[in-house]
């Protein structure tokens, strides 16, 4: 069958197949669904239907994907164009049956435009799904009441409020796609099943399907998921519009989504997470850099230790497909660190995360020696041994020797001077940091720390290796602690100060998790050992970190620090911790006095913006949001408060300000100037 080419309306454009006309979306790079867009296939449909010659309809997209939701951008912005919801009941309401051809991801509200088409069909390598809720928000354009009609409210449940997209074949088994078609071949196929359906009556529209409710799927959902979604407003509307679907009649149902939708959009929440959403990618660029800098080629890793970091660094790259050479000092160091890879990666198998056979692929690409020699071939060497300046610097005087001209080296400190480091090798410009943080195999943040040398294309590959290995890289400059860590140390000063002045650990971690943090900054302690950092002299006593680590409160692992565990690591408060407190204070002569929770929060997260202000003052960081995507994705800060920058905006500026002076802290300027929220 011939093709003949037709309109062209902005991003979209039609081709006549015969009696079917193909509309077309050509819209980098994903095809959202902006104003021209919208009323692009508004008008084509509508031509369509009015053209008797015209049996069916197929709406499909160039370029990497289907339609991958509304315009994020367009939001809280004056509406233009046909509204999203409007168009896909009016591509529904079409007396032409329309199919929808599917690659690549169809998400949001183009999950919500294909199921208003009356067909669906998609290449085995696509996605669907309605990750909404991820950005705060519901599928409002139809979707909470359409997608139950399809999938059951179980299903709806599982993509809607938790957003996780399903490839083609679990969207077929669950009735969302009507056939899976040739990858190569999506267009042809498509027409084709578009003339197999071209005289089918009636047309299928989901709006006329029926739902039973399922209150008992409803409330098994809010009890496997509740804790996950704490502190969260989109879920549970997400939850009571799923649930609708089955209780109201379809229009009733799509009028609680609008009222729902709208609630979401225009609260804190979700602009919090749209900002995190944008924050996140504009951290991948680098200021300076051009985007067009060629990249070296990273074909193998070496990674120098094996412990708990080096394993976790490995397996990033193990499991992208990367082949990594990791070394240790003892055979019985490598075979434990290489043992415990594999489980880590036999773990993640039984609990059906990986498929049965990718332990040992990924552990087929990992050659263990005892020999800084057998880098030599490696591209990109993360050397991952214990905090030392002297035995880093001895590393990389080693290194230089070592590795091939051009290979990047880095290392994985936390806080040591990146430029010192490089200062021992003759290549200063192929040295960068790369701190990952623990575990490094599952946390997804990166600071990519440039020395003062750091070449560009060397930090432009580094950063680029880092979306391949599924992390979120954010450039820091050479400061004690980078960004996160920094600012995690005003923090601790004064919450240990809080506890001397008349505060409990409880208190203060209470209100850091009713903030929405994962836990507070001495449950933390507890998780992470009270006693790092010790100086080992139990005779020693110059703070009550001391005191409890000369006692062996050593945290979880011993089963008391801060706090007092049960064998399954529940905490209580601890009266022996209660005297400690008193006693250090006692010893001190400090009089405790009742502490009110909105101190805590001043002082210890105030302080943590002031310091952000600071490090984007000293240009330590590149934007504001590359602070906050440290902070969401390094230590759990909660994403709906948009990581501390954008927090301390919707907080109120003033009012931060005055919190740091109330408690007599050296206010940044940034702070006051607004210059610390660009
Ligand atoms: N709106 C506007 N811009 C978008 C966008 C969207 N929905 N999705 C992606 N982009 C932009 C990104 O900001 C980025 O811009 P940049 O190059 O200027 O930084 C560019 O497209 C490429 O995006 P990625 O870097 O994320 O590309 P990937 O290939 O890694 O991922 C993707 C592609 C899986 C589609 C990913 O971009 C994604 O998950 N997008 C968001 C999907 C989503 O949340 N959809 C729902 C939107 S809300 C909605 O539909 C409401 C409706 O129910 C009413």
């Amino acid at each position: 069958m011939t093709s003949q080419s037709n309109e062209q309306s902005g991003p979209i454009r039609t081709e006549r197949h015969g009696d079917v006309l193909v509309i077309i979306s050509d819209s980098p790079p994903v095809n959202a669904l902006g104003a021209a867009v919208r009323d692009g296939i508004a008008a084509s449909v509508q031509q369509a239907v009015a053209d008797s010659s015209i049996a069916a309809i197929v709406v499909r997209c160039e370029g990497r994907t289907f339609f991958a939701g509304a315009d994020i951008s367009e939001f809280g912005k004056p509406l233009q164009g046909v509204p999203l919801p409007t168009l896909v009941d009016m591509i529904e309401a079409s007396p032409t049956p329309v199919v929808a051809a599917i690659h690549g991801t169809a998400l949001g509200g183009g999950c919500e435009v294909a199921l208003g088409c009356h067909y669906r069909v998609a290449v085995p390598s696509a996605t669907l799904g309605t990750p909404e809720v991820k950005l705060g928000l519901l599928p409002g354009a139809g979707g909470t009441q359409r997608l139950p009609r399809v999938v059951g409210i179980k299903n709806a449940l599982d993509m809607i409020v938790l957003g996780n997209p399903i490839p083609a074949k679990a969207a077929a088994d669950a009735g969302l796609i009507d056939r899976i078609v040739g990858e190569e071949s999506l267009e042809a196929d498509a027409i084709a099943f578009a003339r197999e359906v071209a005289g089918k009556r009636p047309i299928p529209r989901v709006r006329d399907r029926d739902v039973a409710p399922d209150p008992e799927a409803v409330e098994a959902f809010r009890k496997t998921h509740g804790r996950k979604l704490r502190g969260f407003d989109a879920p549970e509307a997400c939850i009571a519009c799923v649930a609708a679907a089955g209780e109201k009649p379809f229009e009733d149902g799509i009028a609680f989504e609008r009222e729902q939708f709208m609630t979401l959009m225009n609260g804190t929440q979700s602009a919090a997470q749209r900002h995190i959403f944008f924050a996140e990618r504009q951290a991948a660029k680098i200021d300076g850099v051009d985007p067009a800098t060629p990249l070296r080629a990273v074909n193998r890793v070496g990674v120098i230790g094996a412990g708990t970091m080096g394993g976790g660094i490995a397996m990033n790259f193990l499991s992208a497909g990367v082949p990594v050479t990791i070394v240790e000092m003892q055979q019985e160091a490598l075979d434990r660190g290489t043992g415990i890879m594999r489980r880590n990666y036999e773990a993640s198998a039984a609990k059906g995360r990986l498929p049965a056979g990718a332990p040992d692929k990924a552990m087929a690409l990992l050659t263990p020696t005892l020999s800084l020699d057998d880098l030599a071939d490696c591209d990109l060497i993360i050397e991952a041994v214990y905090e030392d300046m002297g035995v880093k610097k001895d590393i990389f005087t080693r290194l230089d020797a070592i590795a091939k001209p051009g290979a990047i080296l880095a290392s994985n400190t936390s806080y040591l001077n990146i430029d010192e480091i490089a200062a021992v090798t003759k290549r200063p410009g192929d040295v960068l940091g790369m701190h990952f943080f623990s575990p490094a195999n599952v946390m997804k943040l990166l600071e990519v720390v440039r020395g003062a040398q750091t070449a560009p294309d060397v930090l432009a590959t580094v950063m680029a290796l880092a979306k391949k290995i599924r992390k979120v890289a954010v450039v820091a400059g050479v400061c004690d602690g980078f960004i996160g860590n920094r600012m995690l140390m005003p923090r601790q000063v004064e919450a240990n100060k809080l506890l001397m002045e008349g505060a409990t650990p409880e208190q203060i971690d209470r209100v850091h998790v009713a903030f929405g943090m994962p836990m507070g900054p001495f449950q933390m302690a507890d998780l992470a050992g009270v006693d790092i950092g010790w100086h080992r002299d139990p005779a020693r006593i110059e703070n009550i970190r001391d005191a409890l680590a000369a006692e062996g409160r050593w945290g979880q692992k011993k089963g008391a620090g801060f706090y007092d565990y049960d064998e399954k690591r529940n905490p209580t408060p601890s009266p022996r911790v209660a005297e400690i407190i008193d006693a250090f204070r006692a010893k001190e002569g400090t009089t405790p006095r009742p502490i009110g929770d909105e101190e805590i929060v001043a002082r210890t997260l105030y302080t943590m913006v002031n310091e952000g202000a600071l490090i984007l003052e000293e240009g330590m960081a590149q934007r504001a949001s590359d602070i906050d995507v440290v902070w969401v994705y390094g230590y759990g800060w909660p994403v709906y408060r948009g990581g501390p920058m954008f927090w301390a905006q919707s907080e109120g500026v003033d009012k931060v300000v005055a919190g740091l002076e109330r408690y007599g802290f050296p206010v940044a300027k940034g702070l006051k100037t607004g210059e610390a929220f660009k």
